[in-house]
């Protein structure tokens, strides 16, 4: 009477243990599908992004040969046309005239090569600062100069607001450099009658923030990113009516890094644009600090 149910009950258990297994495998292979479905999806996201970033490098390419090929043609053509007139023997009141514009496309091509080779150089790693203490009126006063004129021209005025006394530990020609490109880009993107303003102040850790202000035709917040990389710029050049090949913005936050500072952009879309430097506390020495030192 024992054997028989004995039997029975080892079966039952056999069974029960056989239904266990199959659902115990049922788990896991459910389980293992899920990580591949997962790792699978991450992988077509990964695939996405890659392609995207491709494509984007692909149209960056595209545009930096439109926009140079475009660049470089515009003073070459000068330079080819007036050099022809002056061998034609023109009136010699004429040729001063003729000359400075020749004089000028070469420059604007002079100026270009050397905001290529710079960037390649900082990106390389192969520029140096040449540190020494100056204040930042100096630095400020050194970018305005040569534009007041340009300024001038298009009625925008350039108005200094506060100017923190201090000394400032830095590259003076980097840093003139910086502000040229931004108060440039000011005057460029402002419609006469505009106006510039350039503040500063120290922040409660000492750093010191220097803001250019403008009240021009502003930058759409989902090109506030690109315009800061090598070439970006938010028009192309069929649409542009302005010169240059978008390298100003990357030159300057790149110099403001060699110093360990920051570059940030804000703006509106036909109110304005503030550019934002900040320079470490370390290299700032407020003028009765520096005095008494
Ligand atoms: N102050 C500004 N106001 C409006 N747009 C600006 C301003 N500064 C820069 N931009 C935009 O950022 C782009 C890149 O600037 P930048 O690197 O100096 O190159 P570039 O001046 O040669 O175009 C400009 O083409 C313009 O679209
Ligand atoms: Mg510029």
């Amino acid at each position: 009477m024992s054997k028989p149910r004995q039997r029975q009950n080892r079966s039952l258990l056999d069974d029960y243990c056989s239904q266990l297994g199959t659902l115990m495998e049922r788990r896991y292979t459910e389980r293992a599908l899920i990580a591949a479905k997962e790792q699978a999806e991450s992988a077509a996201q990964l695939a996405g992004h890659a392609m995207r970033q491709a494509q984007a490098a692909d149209r960056a390419k595209s545009q930096f040969l439109a926009t140079m090929t475009h660049e470089l043609r515009t003073p070459l053509n000068a330079i080819i046309g007036f050099s022809e007139i002056l061998q034609t023997a023109p009136r010699p009141s004429e040729i001063p005239g003729y000359a400075r514009y020749i004089h000028e496309s070469g420059s604007q091509l002079l100026g270009m090569l050397n905001g290529v080779l710079d960037l390649a150089r900082i990106e390389a790693g192969k520029l140096e600062l040449d540190e020494q203490d100056v204040a930042l009126e100096e630095v400020l006063d050194a970018a305005i100069r040569p534009l007041r004129k340009a300024a001038e021209e298009k009625s925008v005025a350039i108005m200094s607001g506060m100017v923190v006394e201090c000394l400032l530990r830095l590259d003076p020609a980097k840093m003139t450099q910086v502000f040229v490109n931004l108060l440039s880009n000011a005057i460029k993107f402002t419609p006469e009658g505009g106006s510039i303003e350039i503040d500063s102040d120290l922040t409660s850790a000492g750093d010191l923030s220097i803001l250019v202000r403008d009240t021009g035709k502003g930058i759409p917040n989902e090109d506030l990113e690109r315009v800061l990389q090598p070439f970006g710029q938010v028009e192309d050049h069929l649409t542009r009516q302005n010169g240059g090949i978008g390298l100003g913005l990357p030159i300057a936050r790149a110099l403001v890094k060699m110093h360990g500072g920051e570059l940030t952009l804000a703006s509106e879309v036909d109110v304005g644009t503030t550019v934002e430097i900040s320079l470490p506390a370390i290299r700032v020495r407020p003028m009765a600090a520096a005095q008494v030192a």
